[in-house]
């Protein structure tokens, strides 16, 4: 059998290939995990106006606006978990975010994460998926 120059680089070309099929299989792997596997987080009946934190959810109630976002540091990944006036403040490095998610101080540059609010048909009880 004969292997033609052209043969040959088709099957270089297909044996390169294959690191980056398995890296880009893995990260889609990944990224469906990540999405299947969010936990359904219930909001209490009686919440009243004010900034909550439910780990790892934080929630903004201002009359009937409600507003979820994940508590996820945009800037390495710390939790937020406290709240000064107006601003969420990150404890590892001092970012702060204002109530509507936006970065109004560094480090962090972008917006949190922002959840949707979906309310159980059944039973009528609001909650996220974080
Ligand atoms: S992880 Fe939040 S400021 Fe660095």
């Amino acid at each position: 059998m004969k292997i033609t120059r052209r043969k040959f680089i088709r099957f270089l070309s297909a044996l390169m290939s294959f690191p980056f099929l398995y890296a880009l299989n893995s990260e889609v792997k990944k990224k469906i995990e990540s999405d299947t596997h969010k936990e359904k987080i219930y909001l209490p009946d009686d919440l009243g106006n004010g900034t909550f934190f439910l780990n790892p959810v934080i929630i903004v109630k201002e009359s009937t606006n409600t507003k979820a976002y994940l508590s996820k540091c945009t800037h390495l990944g710390c939790y937020i978990n406290k709240v000064e006036g107006d601003k969420l403040v990150c404890p590892c490095h001092g970012s702060e975010f204002n109530l509507n998610g936006e970065a109004i101080k560094g480090p962090a540059i972008k917006p949190l994460e922002k959840l949707a609010i979906n309310k159980d048909p059944k039973t009528g009880k609001i909650f996220v998926y974080a």
